[in-house]
């Protein structure tokens, strides 16, 4: 088979992680063009890609068979809608979009055209959470009781310009970066029964919660937590994920190794698996594996070539756009997602 043909939806902080990735899978995809309104980040990420810049999408979208789109929320549903509607495949940066409607428009546009769209939550697809995921659910620690999650990011000092706002963010942090932890523990510890949040302000200028925690049930009779800050005075611990299960404690904790927001791609990592039981702590994975989106991307392409719905298709990201919604709405309702 031919290599695929690739244009890039969006050219800021994120783009240059797809650009490593595609990198690594020269053999079976090349990025025709790398798209943005903004010239001059179009020009540094296709230099970086050595493809061409395009001020929109749009006129490219002829030289192509898919799309990766690395945009703000806001632009996931119309820009999805539209690369669909060229027949074009989609792999889409998370959350899938704003509403639970714009959702099921997708969803239906992609069967309708008969195309892979895949949202990108990249966490269930790295190593060191499929070793994770293993361990907790292989029986060696009994069943699980709790899935707890911690992530932590410094956002303190950045010009937040589209994720300050409600309307092109689609929420707070709890809407745009929780998923990155609801997807793996729905994943491992499977559907969910009951969730609520509540939300704070640690004072960044934006408009939805720079701080929300979660409870929720799932319906195999376990309990899940999330713990989430933008506003961390310094992004030394990304995410630790801990499943407290009858025998044992399994805990992930993947740690950026220097500045991630200024480093991006370049940023090293360490990564570790440990469990604890009651004959003492013992490491079961030490790694440098950072945020490498290349297995994602790789699964993207073997659906593309197969037909097979992604593990994060439309059905399952729209699922965490329903856990988000639903919690939210009963926060406000509570008046419990104020500052
Ligand atoms: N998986 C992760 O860990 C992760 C991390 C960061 C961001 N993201 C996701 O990536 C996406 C982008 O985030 P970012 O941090 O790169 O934001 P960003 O603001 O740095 O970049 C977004 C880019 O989109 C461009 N853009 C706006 N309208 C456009 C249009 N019509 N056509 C093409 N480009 C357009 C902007 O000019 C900007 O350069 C979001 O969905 C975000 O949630 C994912």
């Amino acid at each position: 088979m031919s290599a695929h043909r690739i244009g890039l939806i969006g050219c800021g902080w994120f783009a240059p992680f797809h650009v490593e990735a595609l990198r690594g899978l020269r053999d079976r995809a090349e990025i025709v063009w790398a798209a943005d309104p903004d010239a001059d980040k179009a020009r540094h990420i296709a230099d970086d890609a050595g493809c061409r810049p395009l001020a929109d999408y749009r006129e490219g979208l002829g030289d192509v068979d898919a799309v990766i789109a690395i945009v703000p929320h806001h632009l996931h549903h119309p820009i999805t809608l539209e690369c669909l509607a060229a027949g074009r495949h989609v792999l889409l940066e998370k959350p899938m979009a704003n509403t639970l409607a714009q959702c099921d428009e997708m969803i239906e546009a992609a069967e309708r055209a008969s195309r892979t769209l895949m949202i990108a939550l990249p966490h269930r697809y790295r190593q060191c959470m499929q070793a994770f995921r293993r361990h907790v659910t292989d029986g060696a620690y009994g069943p699980l009781c709790m899935l707890d999650a911690l992530m932590d990011e410094s956002m303190q000092g950045y010009a937040l310009g589209w994720l300050s706002r409600r309307e092109t963010l689609g929420g707070g942090v709890f809407f745009s970066s929780s998923p990155h932890m609801i997807d793996p523990m729905l994943w491992i510890a499977g559907p969910v029964r009951h969730a609520e949040m509540v939300g704070t302000s640690t004072g960044l200028e934006m408009e939805g919660e720079d701080t929300a925690a979660s409870i929720m049930k799932f319906e195999s009779g376990a309990i899940g937590m999330t713990r989430h800050t933008w506003g961390s005075p310094r992004s030394n611990t990304w995410y630790t994920m801990r499943a407290m299960c009858r025998d044992g404690w399994v805990t992930l904790t993947s740690t950026p190794d220097g500045d991630f927001f200024n480093e991006g791609v370049r940023c090293p990592w360490k990564t570790r698996i440990t469990a604890l039981t009651a004959n003492g702590e013992m490491t079961l994975l030490e790694s440098d594996e950072g945020l490498d989106l290349r297995p994602e991307v790789e699964h993207f392409l073997d659906c593309v070539e197969s037909g097979a719905e992604p593990q994060t298709g439309g059905r399952t990201a729209r699922a965490i756009i329903a856990l988000v919604e639903g919690a939210y709405a009963r926060a406000d309702a509570d008046g419990a997602n104020v500052p």
